[in-house]
């Protein structure tokens, strides 16, 4: 099996201890190092900033919420997902990730399911540090959020392949965490008439929508479909971040 080398990754540790993974090379030629899949200054630190405490706060205002994660990457978001869902004892209605690196979506399903002897040691260790740093501060047990997921993930079929332009959605959504990469190499996931069409056709009357980017076609597509746009603190030097939020009744 590929290792992250393979796949032209390379492990990196961030502020926080928790780990991410950079591109050995960058998708912008104009840059010298490769893209790196969170802020250095905490991979899981910045996913609950903004995305565990979004998911916290649909799961605490609708019944089985559904959410759309744009980029598997590691799973940050899907394991924020579950342990705050599994905090409040609440379920899920549906999990729909998308991820356009076949071998990333391969790599989490056979770690979910414990067959991380099917792994390269230094892709599984990987997994087992996002999920204890995701669970640190909790008394949620490793086995109890991978029982969880595995409800959500059976196979890697579970998982979505990129997330393109023609993508038909498959439901509607309570919860976008949009985390995909920035527009100058995925310019088709911030175009202003893809985000119209995203909203409007896999936007629940109820819905927010997260992200750490900070994009005028995503500010005025959400505008255009009611939502409140909240600018937010970017995570760590980050410029800001975007919070949109439409339909919710305060309880
Ligand atoms: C910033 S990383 C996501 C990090 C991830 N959310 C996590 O929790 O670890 C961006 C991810 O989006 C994936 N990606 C890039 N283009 C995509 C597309 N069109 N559809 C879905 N995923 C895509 C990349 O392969 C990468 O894994």
């Amino acid at each position: 099996m590929k290792s992250w080398q393979d796949l032209g990754f390379e492990i990196e540790i961030t502020k926080d201890q928790s780990p991410t993974l950079r591109l050995l090379q960058s998708l912008d030629p104009s840059k010298e190092f490769g893209e790196s899949m969170h802020h250095s200054g905490g991979a899981s630190t910045e996913t609950t900033h903004l995305y565990g405490n979004v998911a916290a706060d649909v799961l605490g205002k609708v019944k089985d919420p559904h959410f759309m994660v744009v980029g598997l990457g590691l799973g940050y978001i899907e394991m924020n997902i579950a342990r705050e869902a599994i905090k409040k004892n609440a379920s899920v209605g549906l999990i729909t990730s998308y991820e356009s690196i076949p071998e990333l979506s391969e790599f989490f399903i056979e770690w979910l399911h414990d067959r991380g002897g099917n792994l390269p040691i230094e892709v599984a260790d990987v997994y087992d540090q996002v999920l204890k740093h995701v669970l640190s501060e909790n008394s949620i047990s490793d086995k109890e959020l991978k029982s969880f997921l595995r409800n959500h993930f059976e196979t890697v079929k579970d998982v979505q392949g990129p997330l393109g332009e023609n993508t038909e959605f498959v439901s509607r959504y309570h919860g976008f965490f949009y985390d995909a990469y920035s527009s100058k190499t995925h310019p088709h996931l911030w175009d202003e008439v893809f985000l119209n069409r995203l909203l409007s056709e896999a936007a629940s009357s109820q819905c927010s929508l997260s992200t750490y980017a900070v994009k005028g076609t995503l500010k005025r597509a959400l505008k255009n479909h009611g939502f409140q746009v909240i600018e937010r603190e970017g995570f760590f030097s980050k410029r800001g971040s975007t919070l949109g939020v439409r339909g919710w009744i305060d309880l």
